[in-house]
């Protein structure tokens, strides 16, 4: 496990930005003041993820309109069957920080 950078914690709720890491590149995102990462890769045909939109706790691919919970990374519709990789935030001091595999 090994913690990374993700930015100040000046997210609006449903707002979203991506996180670089040694490993892979993250979507960081708000919803009702807390933070949660996903991989920026949509498990159905691999699209950005980050390209999308956030309403609530679901990030839809801009793609093909699948959609996951940022939560658990599971998938809510189809084309996606498969989930996302999700990753701990932690807040500090008003920075942002993931933790990654
Ligand atoms: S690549 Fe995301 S729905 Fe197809």
């Amino acid at each position: 496990m090994a913690s990374y950078p993700a930015g100040p914690a000046d997210l609006q709720d449903g707002q979203l930005r991506v996180v670089d890491t040694p490993y892979e590149q993250l979507v960081l995102c708000r919803v009702e003041g807390r933070y949660y990462a996903v991989e920026n890769r949509c498990s159905h045909d691999d699209g950005p993820l980050s390209g999308g939109s956030l309403e609530g706790c679901e990030i839809e691919c801009p793609r093909h309109g699948a959609r996951f919970d940022v939560r658990t990374g599971k998938p809510l519709c189809m084309p996606a069957v498969v989930g996302i990789s999700t990753y701990e935030v932690e807040e500090v001091q008003g920075q942002l920080v993931v933790e990654v595999d």
